[in-house]
Formats: structure tokens, sequence, C-alpha cells
């Protein structure tokens, strides 16, 4: 056993040698290495198989180290550090000449964060420089929520894993574009366009829109987070029965977390927290869980979330974007 001393000691020689160490942070574990290494986040780029052209998140201990990524940081960006931060907000500016064209895949734009994770913060206290951190699973592949899913991809000559426990969000975080004149959400959250609005009072536009400027974000669009089987949504009760019905082999259901349904073998059935918070923080690990059974599919009734407002409503908004870009096929 190592106390956590030990772990992040041996996570700052790692890094130093330019070796990717996974980090656990309140989001998903991430794949990191020194944001100003370019050799070291070539590495990354490498191990997760990530297409060139999607730029990786930046993360910061604090304000002012984000303030040496960024440039043109303003009362708006104040005002949602101080709520947000450290959390699961990401922000994007204008890059500083100091960041490498890798991090960002060749944009002007930099994304970035401060997680909030007492590991994750110590080590990029004792590291003194920014990391960057995709989420640790092979590119396209569900995100890791445990150091246990990050172990099933990459060997330990390859990853030191920095084992914080399970993530307590559970989903990435709320990627935000700074640089247009109304703040605009290019990946939902657990915090949502409703909160920032309120921290900003003024308007925040959500949901990814198809007009991207000079801050395309080539990540948040298109099949994400998928298992190898495939995904397969449904509304209803009824509509899980009619797929079952179809289905060659077996199916894993992840049933719609209020309703109750029965589920008669070979089909077999993994239940989700009625909550929302809840179901968020264990939605990769059933997903993981469901494919790691080898079925046909994996059948998911979507969360019904008509009647919830305010965080519950983020967070079932963030939940179904990632349902819906698991179950999405094709390229
Ligand atoms: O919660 C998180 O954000 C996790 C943890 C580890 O911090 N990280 C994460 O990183 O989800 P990744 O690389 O899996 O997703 C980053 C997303 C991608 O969709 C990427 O396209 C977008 O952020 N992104 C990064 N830089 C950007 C930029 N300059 N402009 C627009 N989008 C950007
Ligand atoms: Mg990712």
């Amino acid at each position: 056993m190592s106390n956590a001393g030990d772990s992040i000691a041996v996570a700052l020689e790692r890094l130093a040698a330019g070796r990717p160490v996974a980090i656990p942070t309140e989001t998903v574990y991430g794949l990191a290495a020194d944001a100003l290494d370019d050799v070291a986040v070539q590495g990354v780029f490498t191990l997760k198989r990530r297409p060139p052209t999607n730029p990786l998140i930046v993360h910061v201990s604090d304000v002012s180290m984000a303030q040496e990524v960024i440039r043109g940081w303003d009362g708006r960006g104040e005002r949602l550090a101080e709520a947000f931060w450290p959390g699961p907000l990401t922000m994007i500016y204008p890059k500083a000449p100091t960041v490498p064209g890798i991090v960002t895949a060749g944009g002007s734009t930099v994304a970035v964060r401060v997680p909030r994770h007492p590991l994750a913060l110590e080590l990029i206290r004792q590291h003194g420089e920014p990391l960057v951190a995709p989420s640790a699973n092979p590119s396209g592949y569900v995100s890791p929520t445990s150091a246990g899913h990050v172990r099933e991809h990459f060997t330990e000559e390859e990853v030191y894993v920095l084992d914080g426990g399970p993530c307590l969000e559970g989903l990435e975080s709320t990627v935000i574009d700074m640089t247009r004149e109304v703040p605009t959400i290019l990946r939902p959250g657990v915090i949502g366009a409703a909160a920032i609005a309120e921290v900003l009072r003024s308007e925040v536009r959500s949901g990814v829109s198809t007009a991207f400027g000079t801050t395309r974000s080539p990540g948040v669009e298109g099949p994400h987070y998928q298992p190898v089987a495939p995904v397969v949504l449904a509304s209803t009760i009824a509509a899980v029965t009619e797929l079952l019905e179809r289905v060659t082999g077996f199916a894993v259901v992840l049933p719609p977390p209020t309703a109750s349904i029965a589920i008669e073998p070979p089909h077999m059935i993994l239940a989700m927290p009625h909550n929302a918070r809840e179901y968020a923080r264990e939605l990769y690990a059933s997903l993981r869980q469901a494919d790691a059974m080898r079925p046909s599919a994996i059948i998911v009734g979507l969360p019904d979330a008509s009647s919830s407002e305010g965080d519950e409503a983020a967070i079932w908004l963030a939940v179904h974007e990632r349902l819906r870009r698991a179950a999405a096929r094709g390229t």
C-alpha cells in the first residue's frame, strides 16, 4: 500500500520524464501530461489514438495559473471562476503564446479548467506547470470514472494511475466558449446554462451549435462515449419491450430510472439510480459493466427529464447528450 504522498511523488517523476499519468478529477479520470511539453502531449495523443484535430483541455491549480495560458481574462471569467472553480467548468479563451499548438490542435483558443480533486490539485501545484488531461480512455470509448477503468485500457508501463477513488460527478465538464459575444456552451455538463447565466447576469447560449467559427470543437459532436456493443435508446417501457423482441442473442437493459420493468432471461437488467446526480455518477460504470457482458445490444431507457428543474434539469440534459452520442452510429 502506498500513501497519497508516495503516489504523488511517483506521478511527479513520470510527468517530469514526459510520461503520461492518469489523474482523478471530480468528472472523469484524465490522461495527464505537462501542457507546455509538446513531446509529452504528443505521447497522450498517440496513446489515446486521438485525432490531432481534437484540442485538449489545460488543467490548472488556480486562476493565476489559468492566466498564464490564456489571453484576455476578464470580469466574466473572474465571476465564473469564483462561482465554479475548482469544479466541472471549462472555459475557452484566446491562447497565450506559451501554449504549444499541439494542445489546441493548431487553433488560436485554449480550453482551461481547475479540477476539483485534492490529488489532482496537489499534483498540479507540485509540478508547477499546467497539465493537459483528456479523458483517460481510447478515443471514442466510454470515459473512465475509476482507476480500475483506466487500467482496463493501459498497462502499468504505459500509464501510472494516481488512484483517487471513484469520480463524484461522473460526466465530463461543461465546456463554454468565452470568445463569442454571447458565451456559448459547446458541451453540456452538470453545470448548466441557467446557473452560468445567473452568475454572469447575462445571456448564455446552450447546445452544440452547427455554426462553428474559429473555435470549432471537433470533439463535441458526432459519435462518442461508445461501448463496443451497439447502444439503442428507448423513451418508453413499451419501446424497450419491443426492442427486446427483436434482439438476437441477449441485451443488457439500463431501464428508465423511475419505471419498473420485468426482464426475462437471456436478457439482463442493470438498475439505474432515480436521482439525476447519482445517475450521472454511475452512467459510465454501468455502460462499461454492460459492455463487459458482451451483449448483442445495450438498451437504455432515456430518463424522463420533463418534470425536473434547475441543476437536475441541467444534469439530465447532459446525460441525454452523452446517451445520444453513445447511440450514434457512423462517422
Ligand atoms: O471533465 C473533463 O473535462 C475531463 C477531465 C479529465 O478534466 N476532460 C475531458 O477532456 O473531457 P476531453 O479531451 O475528453 O474533452 C475535451 C473537449 C473536447 O470535446 C474538445 O474538442 C473540447 O473539449 N475542446 C478542447 N479545447 C477546445 C478549444 N480550444 N475549442 C473548442 N473546444 C475545445
Ligand atoms: Mg473524452
